[in-house]
C-alpha cells in the first residue's frame, strides 16, 4: 500500500487510511486539521457519556493541554525512575515462580503480562487481587471479536466502569497516597475534573498501561527468538537492550493504528480529503517505512537513527513512553540473565494473534 496507494479511500467503510512515515506523522501532529476527537465528524455534539472519549487520548487543546499537564506529573521521569526498584522487585518474584513451577513459561501469562498489570495496579492503588478482572476489562476496551460478542464486551465494560466508579467514592471520603486519590484533588483553573473525566482517565491508564507494555514484552521476545544470534548479543553487551526494544518497538508496533478524524478539508498526497472524515494512521506500516528506515524489513538492534513513531507524535505523544521502556527493560535483561541458553519458541506452538484493529500482539508465546 506504501508503494501504490499510500493514501487510500475506503469507500465502503467511508475511512481514510495513510501508510507512509511522512504522512502519519503529520496526521498524528497537525491537531488543527486532525482532531483526536471523534464528534469532530458529527453534525451535532453529543453530551459526553462515554469516559474513554473523555480521555486525554479523545481531546485537543485546550482542554487536552490542561488534562495532559495534571496527568504528566504523575509520569515524570523521577516519578517513574522511582518505581524502578518495586518494577525489579514484581519481575523476580514472577521469574521466581516460573523457575519453581513444572509447567512450560508462557512469556504472555508468566511474566509479560503480570508485570504491568501489577505496575498500574499499585499506581492506581487498587488491589492486586482484581487482576483477572483488569484483563478481561482491558481486553474488552481493544477487542475486535465480531458482533455476536458485542453483548458480553460491553458488560464488561460498564462493570469496570461500575468498579472504577466506587474506587473513586471511596478515595473521595477515605484519601490516599494514590494517583486516584491525587486527580481527585487535582484542580484545573479552581475547577475538579469531572466524574466522566475522572472515570477515563482511570480506564484509559488500565488500557494503556497494560496490553501494549505486555505486547512491547511478547514482541520483544519474538523478535529476538526469530533472529538467530540477538540472545548472545545483548547476553555479551547488555548496553544493547535498550536499542533492542526500540527495534521491537518499530519491528512489531504494540499498536497498529490511530484513528484521527478532519476538521476541514486538506490535501495529503495527491488525495483531497473533506471535512468530518475519518482517518486511520497505520503507526505498523510508518515503521516500515523504507524512505525513513534503510532495510526496514530487517530487526538491527543498532539501528541508528531509528526514529520510529511506536508511541505516537506530536502533543499526544505516549504519556507512558518512559514507564513502557523501564518494564520492557528490567524483564528483558532479568530474562536474559536468568534463562540461559538460546530461547526458541516451540516450532508444534500455533501462536494465537490478538484480534484487533489497534493493539498488536499474541495471545500465547510457550
Ligand atoms: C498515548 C502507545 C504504554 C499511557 C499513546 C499513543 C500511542 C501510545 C501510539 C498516542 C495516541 C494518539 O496519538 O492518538 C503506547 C505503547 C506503549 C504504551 C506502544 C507500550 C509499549 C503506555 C503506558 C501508559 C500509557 C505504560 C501509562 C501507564 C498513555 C496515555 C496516552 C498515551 C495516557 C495519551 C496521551 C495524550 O493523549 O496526550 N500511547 N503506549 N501508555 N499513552 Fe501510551
Amino acid at each position: 500500500m506504501r508503494a501504490t496507494q499510500p493514501v487510500f479511500h475506503d469507500e465502503e467503510q467511508k475511512v481514510w487510511h495513510l501508510f507512509r512515515y511522512s504522512d502519519v506523522q503529520r496526521a498524528m501532529s497537525e491537531y488543527a486539521t486532525f482532531s483526536s476527537d471523534p464528534r469532530s465528524t458529527m453534525e451535532w455534539q453529543p453530551e459526553e457519556t462515554d469516559p474513554i472519549l473523555a480521555s486525554i487520548l479523545r481531546l485537543d487543546p485546550p482542554r487536552h493541554r490542561q488534562l495532559r499537564n495534571l496527568a504528566s506529573m504523575a509520569f515524570t521521569p523521577r516519578v517513574v525512575t522511582q518505581l524502578a526498584p518495586r518494577i525489579t522487585e514484581i519481575t523476580n518474584e514472577l521469574l521466581d515462580k516460573v523457575s519453581n513451577s513444572a509447567h512450560e513459561l508462557d512469556v504472555v501469562r508468566d511474566l509479560a503480562y503480570p508485570l504491568p498489570v501489577t505496575v498500574i495496579a499499585e499506581l492506581l492503588g487498587i488491589p492486586t487481587e482484581m487482576r483477572a478482572d483488569f484483563k478481561r476489562w482491558s481486553d474488552a476496551l481493544v477487542s475486535d471479536e465480531g458482533e455476536e460478542d458485542r453483548e458480553v464486551l460491553f458488560a464488561e465494560i460498564k462493570s469496570m466502569y461500575g468498579y472504577f466508579a466506587q474506587v473513586l467514592e471511596e478515595r473521595r471520603q477515605h484519601p490516599q497516597d494514590d494517583l486516584v486519590s491525587a486527580l481527585l484533588a487535582a484542580e484545573i483553573e479552581g475547577q475538579r475534573l469531572s466524574d466522566i473525566e475522572l472515570l477515563g482517565f482511570c480506564a484509559l491508564l488500565l488500557v494503556a498501561g497494560n496490553e501494549t507494555t505486555t505486547n512491547l514484552i511478547a514482541n520483544s521476545v519474538l523478535c529476538f527468538d526469530q533472529n538467530p544470534g540477538v540472545v548472545e548479543r545483548l547476553r555479551r553487551d547488555p548496553n544493547l537492550l535498550p536499542g533492542a526494544i526500540e527495534e521491537a518497538l518499530r519491528y512489531l508496533s504494540p499498536i497498529k493504528a490511530m484513528a484521527r478524524f478532519t476538521r476541514t478539508e486538506t490535501v495529503i498526497g495527491d488525495q483531497q480529503i473533506g471535512a468530518r472524515e475519518v482517518v486511520i494512521t497505520w503507526l505498523a506500516s510508518a515503521n516500515r517505512d523504507e524512505s525513513q528506515f534503510p532495510q526496514a524489513e530487517r530487526f538491527d538492534i543498532e539501528r541508528t537513527p531509528n526514529r520510529h513513531i511506536a508511541f505516537g507524535h506530536g502533543i499526544h505523544f505516549c504519556l507512558g513512553a518512559p514507564l513502557a521502556r523501564l518494564e520492557a527493560k528490567i524483564m528483558l535483561g532479568a530474562m536474559l540473565e536468568r534463562f540461559p541458553g538460546q530461547w526458541h519458541v516451540p516450532d508444534d506452538a500455533p501462536l494465537q494473534p490478538i484480534k484487533s484493529d489497534i493493539v498488536f500482539g499474541v495471545k500465547n508465546l510457550p
